[in-house]
């Protein structure tokens, strides 16, 4: 098929299109028609029949979408890059636990603008499961809302309301799996072959077992093992994760027009950017560890150009938390360079703040981003220091090596720290999943309880709390200030919301100890920001100051690299970057030790009287324990 007729069966989806969008319409289809059918060939062979329906599918929810966001792709068109600008910054919470429901959600936009919020991620809302269901990533039905949090509608409308605010909505596509009980896996148990082929399902052991032969297992204490027999369908099926989410079969071209279909309408809602929940394991393939398979990027590709053709002013976010090698694949490398998603996670910047801040020492931390791949200019990575999972300790063993460490022993103390269980340890958090075959243990926390404040608020100790106020403070100004994305604050974060501990309380939730980290928002604390002198107005100010530097500072568009300096002083980290109007030298201090300003490194960078952005002066001789400056040629 050529992109004539495609254009063709997209239009006839479309009787009564003005003259004007049907150009427009053309334009788009024109120019991703190429990369749509490079993306479906590399997967299925039945391609021009597959085109029709895809053509189609847009054409349907292209003639449903309102006007507004209509109005929103023009916008989008003209501005490829929105989510890479200076202002851009994300907000991260459970609709519940932030605001009760969608309708509180639309109440507190006060306050997310007063942080200074563009983008607010929605952890998953849509239907789940009932009982336990992974925190929402086991999808019931797409297309409705979990009724506590509220309706379609009221989603529509927050949507509306936020885009008018200037805030864009993220949302989860849990595109791996469905739960048990969606209607595809139901069709599936009473036996209809549609619904099995949308599934891998296997009738004995043999196929399951040569493929965990090279399985790792995601959650090793509470779901060993990768298949899940099931009796209804007389047959094992794939659960990656818990025994009740099944992995869908990509390999199913019915399977790609589903997700398509549904990304569109959920875009006619008003979603703007998706997050592509656990992509990296859409593609099985025997002998491998199935993630990172080469065909997820031809999917993601094939998906995207689709939407850029039905709804432009969507972005994709890639939830790939893998191997920095693997990792690039997902923003576009060789053929699929800037054709696959937009964002995605900079997993490694956030163990290297956290590895950085117990070791006091940033060598590795260098080493890390050195070796780091090179993005393409046209996206943008995701900055954060926590988020709703727990924190792998991927700490690769070159790297370790290069700098004189051990990976396994480093990965050991670093979990051991973040437990409190090392020596002089300021942490409070505790180990996920811990492996006893290979030795793996994540950790759960709030990040304010993993810096330091919880123990130092129990001690009541005014020079420990300032510090792990300043930690965070540190922690957060590399996550805003790398500039190659949107950096999110994870819900609390901004206030110092230390663990929740009630989380062992609730039947659904206590053998999963993530909801350590997953608080209920404390408003009454919210309250006390405008307070100063109390802890949490030094860390939402704190913070806010931080955005707001960021946003009047040019140099933190994304689509410039940011490089790390090697110096001599082991406590400090330097960020470079490059722009036009003149690089910008990030210092920071990790040791809670004053250290002497760098004035070398910044000399041979060519700025010899250094003024920093943050706080908008001349910077200051000597480095505050956990300084961090942002620092330019002084421009007068
Ligand atoms: C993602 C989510 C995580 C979930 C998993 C399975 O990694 O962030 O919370 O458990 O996918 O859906």
């Amino acid at each position: 098929m050529d992109s004539r007729s495609f254009l063709d069966h997209l239009l006839e989806e479309l009787p009564s299109l003005e003259v004007y969008r049907s150009l427009e319409l053309q334009a788009r289809a024109k120019r991703y028609f190429a990369e749509l059918c490079e993306g479906l060939a590399a997967v299925y062979p039945e391609t021009p029949a597959l085109l029709e329906q895809v053509a189609r599918v847009i054409g349907r929810n292209l003639a449903e979408r309102p006007q507004e966001l209509h109005e929103l792709d023009l916008v989008r068109i003209h501005t490829p890059d929105w989510f890479q600008r200076p202002e851009m910054c994300g907000y991260i919470a459970y609709a519940d636990r932030f605001a009760g429901n969608l309708r509180g959600v639309t109440e507190r936009i006060p306050y997310l603008k007063e942080l200074g919020i563009r983008y607010l991620h929605l952890l998953p809302l849509l239907l789940p499961r009932e009982g336990e269901n992974d925190g929402g990533y086991a999808v019931a039905d797409y297309r409705r809302v979990r009724p506590d949090l509220g309706t379609m509608d009221d989603l529509e409308a927050l949507c509306t309301e936020l885009r008018r605010e200037g805030i864009s909505l993220c949302l989860d596509l849990v595109l791996n799996h469905v739960a048990r009980e969606h209607p595809w896996a139901q069709a599936a148990r009473r036996g209809d072959p549609r619904y099995r082929a949308y599934f891998y399902v296997y009738p004995d052991r043999t196929i399951p077992d040569q493929y965990e032969r090279t399985l790792p297992e995601i959650f090793p204490n509470f779901a060993p093992g990768n298949f899940t027999w099931d009796e209804e369908l007389k047959g094992w099926v794939w659960t990656t994760f818990n025994s009740w989410q099944w992995d869908v079969n990509w390999s199913n071209p019915r399977v790609f027009l589903e997700y398509l279909d549904l990304i569109l309408w959920l875009a006619n809602r008003g979603v703007e950017v998706f997050r592509l929940d656990a992509i990296a394991f859409i593609w099985k393939r025997l002998g491998t560890n199935c993630q990172n398979q080469p065909e997820v990027h031809a999917l993601t590709q094939a998906l995207r150009a689709a939407v850029r053709i039905g709804a432009p002013a969507v972005a994709f976010k890639a939830e790939a938390i893998v191997a920095p090698e693997d990792l690039a694949a997902y923003l576009g490398t060789g053929r699929h360079y800037g054709k696959v998603s937009e964002l995605a996670y900079h997993n490694t910047l956030m163990v290297q703040v956290w590895s950085s801040l117990a070791s006091r020492d940033t060598r590795l931390f260098t080493q890390a981003l050195q070796r780091f791949p090179q993005k393409p200019p046209s996206t943008a990575w995701a900055t954060y220091l926590r988020c709703h999972d727990d924190i792998g300790w991927a700490i690769s063993d070159t790297d370790a090596a290069a700098v004189g460490l051990s990976g396994p022993a480093h990965r050991r103390f670093l979990s051991e720290f973040y437990k409190g269980e090392f020596p002089g340890s300021f942490a409070r958090g505790m180990h996920f999943q811990e492996n006893p075959n290979t030795g793996d243990r994540r950790t759960s926390g709030m990040a304010a309880s993993l810096a330091g404040l919880e123990a130092a608020l129990e001690s009541g100790h005014p020079r420990l709390i300032s510090l792990a106020i300043e930690r965070l403070l540190l922690a957060h100004a590399v996550i805003i200030g790398h500039g190659e994305g949107i950096p999110l604050i994870y819900m609390g974060d901004e206030l110092g919301m230390l663990n929740d501990y009630e989380y062992a309380q609730e039947p659904a939730h206590q053998d999963d100890n993530r909801w350590l980290h997953r608080p209920r928002m404390d408003w009454g604390k919210a309250e006390r920001r405008k307070q100063a002198g109390t802890v949490e107005h030094r860390l939402f100010q704190g913070i806010k100051a931080l955005l707001e530097a960021r946003a009047r500072t040019p140099q933190m568009h994304a689509a410039f690299p940011t490089r790390p300096l090697w110096q001599p002083n082991p406590h400090l980290l330097l960020l470079k970057r490059e722009h036009p109007q003149g690089v910008l030298v990030q210092v920071y201090n990790f040791s809670e030790q004053e250290q002497p300003f760098p004035f070398e490194a910044l000399r041979q960078e060519g700025i010899v009287q250094p003024f920093d952005c943050i706080t908008q002066a001349p910077a200051p001789a000597y480095l505050r324990p956990y300084e961090r400056l942002w620092l330019i040629q002084h421009p007068l």
